[in-house]
């Protein structure tokens, strides 16, 4: 059994909107997860029943073979926790210090404790140096990173991301990515994260579950959804643009190119493996020219 189970999870908003219809998804530990869909696909329908803010049915999410429904309020918040979309919908103390350590607080810890999580949750996260700063004095990327610290006091061992790279700057966005990348291969967490955003994916992670309408589309590595074009343009979305370009050279320039490359470096690679060939052409017809 997968570290988290989602299995044949629907939700019904109470107006009627059909948010999640029969979604099953198993991710295993330490894996970094893309939950992938255009706006309303259900991504942070999915991720708010994931950490029971929003009522599944009883024993359609099991987080370490456990049901969600049979654990309490803390030992859900110490197995994972969600970062919102929105920095102001979780960040609310005054400081970033007095904010990251409210959960730890919560949990009834020594001050010994709660300093040591404060601390090295900062740490994480490369916010240090803000600690004492007011919450609304941070970039909004720092902002990010301190909800992040937030829920990493509570030493999840799955972190949910809903957007977390929306409204970033190229710069935030990488600093972001790298403290991702980090939590999860050297502290060894679990993350998901949902997104619009197809260019990041092929970057950092391992497996891609595309949402349309509520309903699992497909999923599988990056290679495997990006190649099924067909797929992609039914949910509404593109391929990453490096990709796009290659199928383009590919179909409308002819190009000799089987596998469809995901990231600038694997595109490199495969078109400088035509380039003799090219200078060759281009040398020659000059000189019958
Ligand atoms: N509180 C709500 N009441 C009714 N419908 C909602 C509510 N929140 C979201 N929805 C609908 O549920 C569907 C999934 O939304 P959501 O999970 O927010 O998608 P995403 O995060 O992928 O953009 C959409 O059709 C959206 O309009
Ligand atoms: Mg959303």
């Amino acid at each position: 059994m997968s570290f988290l189970e989602i299995k044949d999870l629907s939700y019904r908003f109470e107006d009627g909107t059909e948010a999640l219809d029969g979604v099953t998804i198993s991710v295993e530990k330490g894996e970094f997860a893309g939950l992938l869909a255009s706006n309303g696909g259900g991504k942070t329908t999915l991720l708010r029943s994931i950490v029971g803010l929003l009522k599944s049915k009883p024993g359609s999410i099991l987080i370490d073979k456990k049901p969600l429904d049979k654990m309490g309020r803390t030992g859900l918040s110490s197995k994972i926790g969600l970062v919102f979309q929105n920095p102001s919908d979780q960040l609310f103390a005054s400081t970033v210090e007095e904010d990251v350590e409210f959960g730890p607080r919560n949990l009834g810890l020594s001050e010994g404790e709660i300093t040591e999580r404060v601390k090295s949750s900062l740490e994480l996260v490369d916010l240090m140096s803000c600690a004492k700063k007011p919450i609304h004095h941070l970039s909004f990327g720092q902002q990010k990173r301190a909800c992040i610290a937030g829920v990493l006091a509570m030493r999840p061992e799955i972190l949910l991301l809903d957007e977390p790279t929306a409204g970033l700057d190229p710069k935030s966005e990488s600093k972001l990515l790298y403290v991702l990348g980090r939590l999860n291969k050297e502290a060894g967490i679990t993350i998901i994260i949902a997104t619009h955003m197809v260019d990041l994916m092929p970057l950092f992670v391992d497996r891609i579950y595309v949402l349309k309408e509520g309903k699992l589309a497909i999923k599988g590595t990056p290679e495997v959804v990006f190649s099924s074009t067909q797929v992609m343009e039914g949910v509404d979305l593109r391929l990453p643009y490096i990709t796009h370009l290659i199928e383009e050279l590919k179909h409308k320039d002819h190009l000799p190119l089987d596998e469809l490359p995901l990231t600038i470096k694997d595109a490199r690679s495969k078109l400088v493996s035509l380039i003799p060939q090219n200078i060759l052409t281009v040398k020659e017809s000059i000189r019958l020219s």
